[in-house]
């Protein structure tokens, strides 16, 4: 007996061990657990996190649906959502089928320890979507666990915002994960306590005022996130910048040039007002290492985010961090030990901050600057814009091979294509 046609959706699947992508149709998932939501998806994307598990670095050894980044509409709700549910997250009581959400890349229940603090991407239920545990969102359907926590509703959100957002859903898309991974990079980074002699201008510890204060920031790796990262931190050093005696400047770096001139044709459209206050370099590795000691006199940069996921890059952060140093790393790493012992760690005094983004807390902020960069964000395919072209699942195969090799910059894949 075949299944009814309605109740079965296409999707993209990897299967072990490694570059093996295919476009298969599979049955649309079902409420399992009373917190359960299915969302429809309208538009997933493709993200060098997937590439991980394409090129088969992540140890998994079942077949999987990919993705993890969706944004989509409700279809249905399990019994844990209805008005009277009080004392949960907001979302158990309001959300309805129809509304519009946003998926986060991991399950985060909105109730632990964790999740009250901010620290959402450790929530004790956390699980990543794109697993063989949890389907991914290149798929028609998801099945959202713990949605009440997890989904962002962006039918409140324009509600609440009296329809000021009239933001494409392509560009929503990126709140699902990349930019705010960028903004946490950022923020990571310049919240740092080992920054405070520069930010605050008083010398470690805070007795002696101290003038002429440089600081000098490095983004390794320049793919979708490292661009999302290098904007999150020109947004956030405007209010820094703004200080009288104190020199930004910062180099932003990737070996492929493509992802340069994508980065530099973003800066040409973001810089404007703001470009006296700091220096922003583009450069290959070589001529950006040369830049950071002449900049510095020798010293190295205050902080360097590593935006790449591999040990090359953590070697080029390491040399490029100068003694009392912070390398904010939201790379993806793998298996292999990093490419530094405890000794270099002790010699620079550096201070390493590694791990996933709590993207659940960082939504307001990374929301603000999407907001505010719709110049880059908003557009698909121009010279500024961070996404390239949206495609059908027909080209799954062809957009992992060539996202694979850097030859195309953010794809994002609309199921019903
Ligand atoms: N921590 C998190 O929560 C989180 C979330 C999303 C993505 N990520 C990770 O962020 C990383 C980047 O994602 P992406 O989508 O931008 O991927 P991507 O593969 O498109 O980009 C990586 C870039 O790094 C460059 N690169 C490679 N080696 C380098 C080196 N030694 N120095 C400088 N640049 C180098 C590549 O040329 C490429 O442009 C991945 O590891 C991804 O898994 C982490
Ligand atoms: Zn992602
Ligand atoms: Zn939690």
């Amino acid at each position: 007996m075949s299944s009814h046609p309605a109740k079965m959706q296409r999707v993209v699947k990897w299967y072990p061990p490694a570059y093996d992508i295919r476009v298969e149709t599979v049955p649309i998932p079902e409420i399992v657990e009373p917190d359960d939501a299915i969302v429809k998806i309208k538009l997933a994307g493709l993200c060098g996190s997937d590439l991980h598990i394409y090129r088969g670095h992540e140890d998994v050894d079942a077949p999987l649906i990919c993705g993890h980044e969706l944004i989509g509409e409700v279809v249905a709700l399990g019994s844990s959502f209805h008005p009277g549910a009080t004392g949960r997250p907001e979302l158990y009581s309001s959300l309805k089928v129809g509304d519009k959400v946003v998926s986060p890349f991991t399950v985060s229940c909105g109730e632990c320890h964790f999740c009250r603090v901010g620290f959402t991407c450790r929530c004790i239920h956390s699980t990543l979507f794109g697993i063989p545990t949890l389907p991914g969102g290149q798929a028609q359907y998801a099945r959202i666990p713990k949605a009440g926590g997890t989904l962002f509703s962006l039918t409140a959100l324009a509600q609440s915002t009296a329809g000021a957002l009239e933001i494409a859903d392509s560009s929503l898309l990126l709140l699902a994960d990349i930019l705010p991974t960028g903004v946490f990079a950022a923020v990571q980074a310049l919240q740092h306590p080992k920054l405070s002699p520069i930010l605050t201008g008083s010398a470690y510890p805070s007795i002696q005022s101290l003038p002429n204060r440089i600081l000098t920031l490095a983004v390794v790796g320049l793919g979708p996130v490292g661009v999302c990262a290098a904007v999150g931190l020109l947004h956030l050093m405007e209010d820094i910048r703004a200080e009288k005696d104190l020199v930004c400047q910062v180099v932003a770096i990737d070996p492929n040039e493509s992802r340069r001139k994508k980065m530099e044709a973003i800066y040409a459209k973001i810089g404007g007002q703001d470009k006296q206050c700091c220096t922003f370099v583009v450069a290959a590795v070589d001529e950006a290492k040369e830049l950071a000691k002449s900049w510095t006199g020798g010293a190295g940069c205050n902080a360097v985010l590593e935006v790449v996921g591999n040990n090359s890059a953590l070697e080029l952060a390491y040399d490029l961090v100068q003694p009392f140093g912070i390398i904010s790393s939201v790379g993806v790493h793998q298996a292999p030990p990093i490419p530094f012992t405890g000794r270099d760690v002790y010699n620079k005094n550096a201070s390493f901050d590694f791990g996933r983004c709590p993207v659940r807390a960082m939504f307001p902020l990374a929301l603000e600057v999407l907001i505010k960069r719709q110049d880059v964000f908003g557009g698909i395919g121009e010279d500024a814009s961070l996404i390239e072209k949206i495609v059908s699942f027909d080209q799954a195969v062809e957009s992992y091979g060539l996202f694979d090799k850097g030859k195309c910059g953010k794809i994002l894949f609309d199921p019903w294509l």
